[in-house]
């Protein structure tokens, strides 16, 4: 339970540096159930989706170790979880599936939870375990898998990154070869092969629609450090460019965010890459038409804080959102501080540059509900942000913290 008070500000400078990915850590934490030796992950977030997939991973048997952000985790006998509660909290649980049933040979997992923005199945995740020989059994809230794995074609109907990954992790130990068409690109799916194959597996074509797994008997431990968060960087972005902004960022990766970095572009704010890191300034004000799509194309992820932005943009931008069907909850809480936005279906139509007035308003899900602290940020006076689900600690490391090294004014309550 959070509620954020947040003040009206017209400038942040500073720099920050960006915490490693949620959604590149959460994979890499499930790939530990692959091999008994283990897995040291470094510099990861102090997040609570991190310490909720933790504690299932406990569940599964888990042996862990934390010093400061670096993670030991090793799975000596890995079982499948048996706290319901705690997989239907958070959608990325599904990832022990695919490597519990791989390792042991049969895995059993209640049906995933996570920010309600979408129907979000998980039949692709089925599929393509059923591809690789497994038996698959839906009953009421949970489904069981068995049987030992052999390598398989696979085509993704959509390359969904959770499906891709539940994949790869349980082809690493298949018997054979399998071949996932239609994958997905994102650059955590290249940072999970990374690290799988520093582990020993035999994977190619990462980071295109066609990966190849040669299955291993077995894998070893490793060292990884994952990749900066993406859409961390683009948020605090977005909120730089809502002022008369000066930041920069740090220990980013510009290449993997160059769709959010063009919007950001076209709205008329400067960015700069050098060796010191991204530095973006000026206040953004022409208005923008985003699509999002399956990386490369424009990150959902990114929607919300865009909006946020559009807020202050002049003139009338455009949000189509193709990936999940009930992604604007927030729109209905940024028209609650006086913002001008028409939704029809699956299209936003946002007509920035009017006055915002700070109220009450709510975080609606994770990205959401960093949308609305930018909101509140260019609303007059004083926003009250409640988070009674504690989304936005789901996935940032401190964000108002953050954004308070820049100068905003963001006090939070528990
Ligand atoms: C991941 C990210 C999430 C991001 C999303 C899309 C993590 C932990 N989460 O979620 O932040 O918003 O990618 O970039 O990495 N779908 C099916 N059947 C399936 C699986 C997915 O129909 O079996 C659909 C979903 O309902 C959705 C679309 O495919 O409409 C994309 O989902 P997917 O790429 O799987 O997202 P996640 O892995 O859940």
């Amino acid at each position: 339970m959070a509620t954020y008070r947040i003040r009206h500000c017209e400038q942040l400078r500073g720099e920050v540096i960006i915490h490693s990915a949620k959604n590149a850590v959460l994979p890499l934490m499930c790939a530990c159930l692959l091999t008994r030796e283990p897995l040291i992950l470094e510099h990861v977030p102090n997040l609570t989706d991190v310490q909720t997939l933790l504690d299932i991973l406990a569940d599964c048997g888990v042996s862990m170790r934390r010093d400061g952000n670096t993670l030991t985790l090793w799975a000596e006998e890995p079982k499948s979880p048996a706290v319901t509660d705690l997989l239907s909290r958070m959608r990325a649980s599904v990832l022990v599936m695919g490597p519990l049933l791989a390792r042991t040979g049969y895995a059993r997992v209640s049906l995933p939870g996570g920010c309600a923005i979408g129907q979000r199945p998980i039949d692709l995740h089925l599929k393509g375990m059923e591809a690789l020989g497994a038996q698959v059994q839906l009953t009421p809230g949970s489904v069981t898998l068995q049987g030992k794995l052999r390598g398989g074609n696979i085509y993704l109907d959509f390359p969904s990154v959770g499906a891709t990954e539940n994949i790869l992790l349980a082809a690493a130990l298949a018997d054979g070869v399998t071949r996932i068409e239609n994958a997905a690109k994102e650059p955590e799916i290249v940072d999970l092969c990374g690290c799988l194959v520093q582990m020993g597996a035999g994977i190619t074509g990462a980071g295109s629609g066609t990966i190849t797994v040669e299955g291993r008997e077995s894998l070893h431990g490793c060292t990884w450090r994952p990749i900066p968060d993406r859409i961390e960087a683009g948020t605090i972005l977005c909120a730089s460019a809502m002022t008369e902004g000066s930041v920069l960022l740090r220990g980013i990766r510009a290449d993997q965010m160059q769709a959010v970095l063009f919007k950001l572009a076209e709205t008329g704010v400067t960015l700069r890459d050098s060796p010191a890191g991204l530095r973006l300034t000026g206040r953004g004000s022409q208005p923008i038409q985003v699509r999002t799509l399956a990386y490369p194309g424009f990150p959902t992820d990114m929607q919300a804080p865009m909006m946020a932005l559009a807020l202050r943009l002049r003139g009338t931008s455009v949000f189509m959102e193709t990936i999940f069907e009930n992604r604007f909850m927030h729109a209905r809480e940024m028209v609650r501080l006086g913002a001008n936005i028409r939704i029809e279906d699956r299209i936003a139509l946002v007509s920035g540059g009017g006055m915002l007035s700070g109220t009450t308003v709510s975080s609606t899900d994770l990205r959401g509900g960093a949308a609305m602290m930018l909101a509140g940020l260019a609303a007059e006076g004083e926003t009250i942000l409640r988070d009674p689900a504690g989304h936005i600690a789901r996935g940032y490391e401190d964000l108002p913290g953050m954004l308070g090294s820049l100068g905003a004014d963001i006090v939070m309550e528990v």
